[in-house]
C-alpha cells in the first residue's frame, strides 16, 4: 500500500510538475565538422553546454531544464589560431575564443534555431529563423508531443549556393560562400529590417531578398514578420532532435 503511494505520488510528480526535462539531440550530416552553440535566453542560467564539437555523423544530446527560451546554431571552418591559441569560427563565432561560448551570442549570418520550452508538458514554440542569414541547413524535428503543428521544421536548402554576391561571405579560398547576410544586415533599410516606417506587419513584406531564403527554405523565417508559416509548436512534453545538413 505505501509503496503504491509512493510510486503514485513520484508518477505525478513526473507527469505534471515539470521534472522532466526536455533532450535535445544535436546530429550532423554535413561533410564537414560543425560545432553547435547554445544561448540561453531570459537572464537564465545557461546550459550544461554553450558549444561542442560535432564531427560528421556525430550525434549529441543536451537535456534542457523547462521553462527555457533559447536560441541554437553551428559554427563552421573553426580553428586555433597558430599564434594566439584562440578558438575563432569563420561562421557563427560568438567571440569567446574557446568552443564553449558561455553566454554569448553567435556573429551572423547564422541559420537560428528558436525554442521556447513551456513547464508542465506545455506548448512549446521552436522555429528556424534566417532573419540574421544563413550559414548551415537544418531542421528540428519533435519526438512525441502533440498538435496540429507539431512536426519536423526543416531548412534543407543550401542559400549559399544561390547567395547574391552583395550578401555573399566568403571562406579563406576568397571564393566559396560559406555564409549569405540577411539584407537588413548588409543594407540596414527599414524595408528589410521592418523598423520605422516598416515596423508592423502591414507595412512590412517578403522583398526580393527575403524570397532567395524564403524559397530555398520555405519553413523557415525570412524576414522579421515571416509568422503564417514558419513557427511550429508541439504540447505534452516533446524532445527534439536537430539535425545539421538534414
Ligand atoms: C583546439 O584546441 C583544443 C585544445 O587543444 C582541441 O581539443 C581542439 O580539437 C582544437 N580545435 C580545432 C578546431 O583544431
Amino acid at each position: 500500500m505505501k509503496k503504491t503511494s509512493v510510486l503514485l505520488g513520484l508518477t505525478f510528480t513526473f507527469l505534471f510538475c515539470g521534472v522532466h526535462p526536455a533532450t535535445i539531440t544535436f546530429t550532423n550530416n554535413c561533410p564537414y565538422t560543425v560545432w553547435p552553440a547554445t544561448l540561453t535566453g531570459d537572464n537564465r542560467p545557461q546550459l550544461s553546454s554553450t558549444g561542442f564539437q560535432l564531427a560528421t555523423k556525430e550525434t549529441q544530446s543536451l537535456n534542457i531544464p523547462a521553462p527555457f527560451t533559447g536560441r541554437f546554431w553551428g559554427r563552421t571552418h573553426c580553428s586555433n589560431e597558430s599564434s594566439s591559441g584562440r578558438f575563432t569560427c569563420a561562421t557563427g563565432d560568438c567571440g569567446s575564443g574557446q568552443v564553449s561560448c558561455n553566454g554569448a551570442g553567435g556573429n551572423p549570418p547564422i541559420s537560428l534555431i528558436e525554442f521556447t520550452l513551456a513547464e508542465n508538458n506545455g506548448k512549446d514554440f521552436y522555429d528556424i529563423s534566417l532573419v540574421d542569414g544563413f550559414n548551415v541547413p537544418v531542421s528540428v524535428s519533435p519526438q512525441g508531443g502533440s498538435g496540429d503543428n507539431c512536426i519536423t521544421a526543416s531548412c534543407a536548402g543550401d542559400v549559399n549556393s544561390v547567395c547574391p554576391t552583395e550578401l555573399a561571405v566568403t571562406g579563406s579560398d576568397g571564393g566559396t560562400v560559406i555564409a549569405c547576410k540577411s539584407a537588413c544586415e548588409e543594407f540596414h533599410q527599414p524595408e528589410y529590417c521592418c523598423t520605422e516606417n516598416f515596423r508592423i506587419p502591414e507595412t512590412c513584406k517578403p522583398t526580393t531578398y527575403s524570397m532567395i531564403f524564403k524559397n530555398q527554405c520555405p519553413q523557415a523565417y525570412s524576414y522579421a514578420y515571416d509568422d503564417l508559416t514558419s513557427t511550429f509548436s508541439c504540447s505534452g512534453g516533446a524532445n527534439y532532435a536537430i539535425t545539421f545538413c538534414p
